[in-house]
């Protein structure tokens, strides 16, 4: 069985077709998903605390429903993710108790503090942005529940990152301090949402085998680069400019240079090190426990009806 189900797992791949959950798939198939649309999940969930610090201070009333809407969205993306995950076998509180616990990792920007208003425009221009350029090639993945949620994920993205490219040009077009904090904001937000897309491709130990398995689409390397030349274009309309004396398009080699990202930052960002780990998990933790209260009641509910059927 074990054979036959190889050979009919090859065989959808190299039709570039779907595995549904209930397909026979390698063990190192499941695994790899569960890690990515789990960390994928986390990353949502987390990615939600920089932005609502900013909810009860929006400049304006229309800020502050449009930020609440793009907060909400964000959850909204963590419960797909959570049960699209599911369907690959590990239970949602499992899942959970991996990312309270610190073992899971989450994407590395939401480690990174939101200081001004601005921020809210670098978060929505450059971390949607980044975001989009990652997750839409994932609509593709061979993994059915996985690119179907992106396809929603995806179309709410882009509401995001237009959102936040409004703040960054109405502030670019305002007085002059609220020009320098929206340069401020680009400034503190470039490099970090470079590195969203993951270590150099010499240095990232899954993508070949995600690549094999049409999970990951592009290396790392090349969503980059796509995302470097959308953001080069978009800064002139801001009439802004990227923290990047070295950024030029290499002809010769039809790529961007870019500065050397700081990847040592990275790997202390991503094992727990960087400016905002602690108090990202630490209010995870604390919303976990504040939360408890429902999902007891809700399972109070549920087994009450349950004893009606029986
Ligand atoms: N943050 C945290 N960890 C990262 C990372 C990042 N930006 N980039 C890479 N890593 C981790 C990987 O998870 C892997 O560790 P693991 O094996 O323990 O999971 C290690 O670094 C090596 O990286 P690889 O390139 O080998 O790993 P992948 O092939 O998984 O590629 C990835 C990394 C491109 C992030 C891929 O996992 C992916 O596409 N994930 C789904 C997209 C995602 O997570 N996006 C989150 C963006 S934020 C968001 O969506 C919210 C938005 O609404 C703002």
């Amino acid at each position: 069985a074990e054979r036959a189900g190889q050979a009919h797992f090859d065989e959808i791949i190299a039709k570039d077709s779907r595995i549904e959950p209930r397909d026979w798939m390698p063990e190192g198939y499941r695994k790899t998903l569960t890690r990515q649309i789990s960390q994928h999940a986390h990353s949502e969930i987390i990615g939600m605390q920089p932005e609502a610090n900013w909810i009860t201070r929006a400049p304006s009333l229309k800020r502050k429903a449009i930020l609440m809407a793009k907060v909400q969205d964000e959850a909204g993306h963590g419960l797909y993710l959570y049960s699209a995950a599911e369907t690959l076998g590990t239970p949602r509180d499992e899942l959970n108790d991996q990312l309270l616990s610190g073992r899971a990792k989450y994407s590395s920007i939401f480690n990174y503090p939101a200081r001004t208003w601005a921020d809210m425009g670098a978060i929505g221009w450059l971390v949607d942005g980044a975001a989009i350029a990652n997750q839409v090639p994932l609509c593709r993945a061979s993994y059915g529940p996985y690119g179907r949620a992106m396809v929603r994920v995806c179309k709410e993205e882009s509401f995001h990152q237009r959102q936040g490219f409004e703040i960054l040009l109405e502030l670019a077009n305002g007085s002059d301090q609220q020009k320098q904090m929206a340069q401020d904001a680009v400034d503190r937000f470039y490099e970090p949402s470079l590195m969203m897309f993951g270590p150099p491709d010499g240095d990232s130990p899954n993508s070949q085998q995600s690549m094999a398995w049409n999970i990951k689409r592009f290396t790392n390397d090349d969503l980059r680069q796509r995302f470097v030349g959308m953001i080069v274009e978009q800064v002139k309309v801001l009439g802004l400019t990227l923290p990047d004396p070295e950024l030029r398009f290499d002809e010769e080699s039809g790529q961007w240079i870019h500065k050397e990202l700081n990847w040592d930052e990275f790997k202390a960002v991503i094992s727990g090190n960087g400016p905002c780990n602690v108090q990202r998990l630490a209010r995870r933790r604390e919303a976990h426990e504040n939360g408890a209260w429902v999902r007891e009641a809700a399972a109070a509910y549920a087994a009450q009806q349950a004893e009606k059927v029986a």
